[in-house]
């Protein structure tokens, strides 16, 4: 087994610009929106000893098993809203599964075209949802960072254009409506807590691949000063966090094999990065074996989770596990205090952990 647990002192000066509630409230009108649940797990609490612990349960948004519909459904339609006509266009994306599957679907309801570029290790099940919703799959040999490159490539040509999820140096204007996109989840979850009289959140648990999730969340809670600790989970297979923080500049990984999918990505996104130096306060790794029992034990309270949506889960007990008077202090979490866990995909996302 092996895991990393890794803290960083973030700058409690800095405060965020959040985006506009454009996202929030394009998602809010379009057919099928509801708000994921929020569910409670008492018997977590009691096992990590903190006060509250609740999972935003993103198994089914837009009826698709994963958060990255949000990203997705926003950065095609503002993408439409700018072209001069309505010929059918081509998105072009990489994926390792739930985004391209997203891409797959928006582009299709909004009347257009998807080209998915697929690295290795993807589930079987995940490529052929992605077809089902009429998307042309390429796949590759090679990693996901290959898959990007690819995807590239395919989207140099008229009526072409590719819509990722992370950002480099000249390419960051759409993945950063991806980010604005996954705002929607956190607003949303603020409401919920709100109405649940849950009070202030004390830490927020999420899943990275690439960290556009995770720079959502921290623009999100970094608006004003203090808010609650944001800590991030890694596949062990696809570590960046903590060599990159450590290294005070984005580090690239090799990746492994894993059966978190979505989180085998070996490059920070160029917008992810310096909100994580300034907005993160931990980074843990967790291997397949720990996801494993996590998915299971979520699946016996009730939330059907993915192994990327488990990973947290994993974290926290990894986090909580030892050297737990300084860690908590770290976090700055005591008996009472509420964890939200980011469940970022369902178990239908990815239904058969180990078979990669
Ligand atoms: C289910 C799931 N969780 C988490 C992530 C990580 O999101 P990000 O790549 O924005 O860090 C992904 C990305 O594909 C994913 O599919």
């Amino acid at each position: 087994m092996t895991s990393i647990w890794y803290e960083h002192a973030r700058d409690r000066t800095w405060t965020s610009t959040p985006p506009s509630a454009d996202a929030l409230h394009f998602h809010q009108n379009l057919a099928g929106y509801s708000p994921t649940s929020l569910v409670d797990l008492p018997e977590l609490a009691d096992e990590l000893g903190v006060g509250r612990v609740v999972a935003k349960d993103e198994s089914s948004r837009f009826g698709l098993p994963a958060f990255k519909s949000l990203g997705a459904s926003w950065a095609v339609r503002r993408l439409l809203r700018e072209r001069a006509d309505d010929r059918p266009v081509t998105v072009v994306t990489a994926t390792d599964g739930n985004h391209g599957r997203a891409i797959a679907h928006w582009a299709r309801v909004f009347g257009h075209h998807a080209r998915v570029v697929v690295p290795s290790g993807v589930h079987p099940h995940a490529i052929q949802a992605i077809r089902d919703e009429g998307a042309q799959v390429m796949t590759i040999d090679g990693s996901y960072d290959d898959a990007v490159d690819t995807a590239m490539a395919v989207a140099a040509g008229p009526d072409l254009v590719l819509v990722q999820d992370t950002a480099w140096d000249g390419y960051e204007r759409i993945p950063g409506w991806i980010v604005d996109g996954y705002s929607t989840l956190f607003a949303e979850m603020d409401e919920q807590l709100e109405l649940a009289g849950a009070g202030t959140v004390d830490l927020v648990v999420v899943p990275v691949g690439v960290g556009s999730l995770l720079q959502a969340a921290i623009t999100h809670y970094r608006r004003h000063a203090g808010g609650p600790a944001i800590m991030a989970v890694e596949s062990d297979a696809a570590a960046f966090v903590a060599p990159s923080l450590a290294a005070g500049e984005p580090v690239t990984v090799a990746t492994g094999a894993t059966i978190m999918a979505g989180l085998n990505c070996g490059t920070p996104s160029s917008l992810a990065w310096p909100m994580m130096v300034r907005g993160l306060d931990a980074a843990v790794t967790v291997d397949d074996d720990i996801v494993v029992a996590a998915v299971r034990d979520l699946a016996a309270l009730g939330v059907a989770a993915g192994p990327c949506g488990a990973a947290g889960l994993a974290a926290l007990r990894i986090a909580l596990g030892e050297n737990t008077v300084h860690r908590r202090r770290h976090l700055g979490l005591n008996s009472d205090s509420l964890v939200v866990l980011i469940v970022t995909e369902g178990a239908e996302a990815n239904p058969s952990p180990g078979t990669h």
